[in-house]
């Protein structure tokens, strides 16, 4: 149990017109900091005022790219309360990125505190319109002043929060995707699995050329065999080909064990549709795609929820999925999660937690 320390703003800040919010755009009044150093452990939780964080030059994250994220929501309900989704899936992970990137865990009950009290302290900030929430952005970051490569000593937790709309400006449409065969996210053995900062920077260049030639995203294949479907610019992916949905395996740790990617996984086991965690080629889709079994894609992530993909194009064809529409089982998946994060469905699966 943390003993948290709040210092409120004396200056809160004017919301923004929760109608344009897009996606990490504004910031709230307050932040969670916690400290962390070889001799006193994680130490001094505190709320302050949202502001500027002043780290020395030198500081490790600064230069060998010691940091960690995680991404999750507080929803608010139709009764005025709030509440977030699988809290302790997205700690879970952070404490697994921490051991990969050698950084120190932090108590789980100690972080969902800490995310339940920065949320509580600015409720006010949980937007109430359809489609938005309060993205709660947790990270670490390695704090010593020091050049040597090796893990730091000293450590910052923070939390930031955001209210957002959709990660997207056209909400749920269909978005198209450019495989990319050159460049990858990540190997086995690598930080594929984890949410480290260090990835999402190796994964902008894909990002860049897509856009360039007029796609919102790339399809990362594997880096052995360059022929694995990896994921879909910063989300897992599903394909459903046949009938039978297909999401690649996170056996081979290169795979985000992605919160909604588990729960679309759970969701479609109960209602009795096949579902496969399996390898999966490029060459697999593309030739269903030929042969006209390739029923919808799309991509799963907190922030953006589900993403249908309703154009693939690779090395030279065009691939058009679905119609360019959105699939019968991503609206399913899409209606049953999003109904169950604000409130709108029983939470038949013990996924939400409540703040008030
Ligand atoms: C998500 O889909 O929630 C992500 O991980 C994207 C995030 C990095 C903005």
């Amino acid at each position: 149990m943390l003993n948290i320390r709040v210092e409120k703003t004396t200056a809160p800040k004017v919301k923004p017109d929760y109608k344009k919010l897009g996606f990490g755009n504004y910031f709230t009044d307050h932040m969670f900091l916690m400290d962390y150093s070889v001799e006193a452990g994680w130490h001094d939780p505190r709320i302050v005022p949202y502001g500027p964080i002043a780290l020395d030059p030198s500081a490790m994250v600064f230069h060998y790219a010691q940091e960690l994220f995680e991404g999750m929501k507080a929803y608010r309900r139709a009764d005025g309360g709030v509440q977030l989704f699988r809290p302790w899936k997205n700690i879970e992970r952070m404490n697994n990125t921490c051991d990969r990137l050698c950084v120190p865990e932090i108590p789980a009950e100690d972080v969902l505190q800490a995310i339940k009290a920065v949320v509580q302290t600015d409720e006010d900030w949980v937007p109430y319109d359809e489609g938005t929430s309060l993205y709660i952005r947790p990270f670490i970051i390695a704090t010593d002043a020091h050049l040597g490569v090796h893990p730091s000593h000293t450590y910052l937790f923070a939390i930031i929060l955001s209210p957002v709309g959709s990660y997207y400006e056209a909400g749920i449409n269909p978005v198209k995707i450019y495989v990319e065969r050159e460049y990858v996210r990540c190997v086995k053995g690598g930080t594929g699995r984890v949410k480290a900062g260090g990835n999402y920077a190796a994964s902008l260049i894909g990002q860049k050329r897509a856009e360039e030639m007029g796609y919102a995203q790339v399809l990362w294949l594997d880096g052995i065999y360059r022929k694995y479907i990896d994921e879909v610019g910063a989300m897992n992916v599903f394909f459903v080909i046949d009938g039978t949905v297909v999401t690649p395996e996170l056996t081979d740790g290169n795979i985000l064990p992605g919160v909604t990617r588990a729960s679309c996984v759970e969701l479609l086991q109960k209602w009795g549709i096949p579902v496969e965690e399996r390898k999966l080629s490029i060459d697999e889709v593309i030739a269903a795609n030929e042969n006209g079994t390739l029923d919808e894609a799309f991509g799963t992530g907190t922030a953006a929820v589900i993403s249908p993909i309703g154009e693939l194009f690779d090395e030279g064809k065009h691939m058009i999925i679905n119609n360019n529409e959105i699939g019968p089982i991503a609206q399913r998946l899409y209606d049953a999660i999003t109904g169950m994060q604000w409130g709108k469905k029983p939470d038949d699966m013990g996924w939400i937690e409540k703040i008030d």
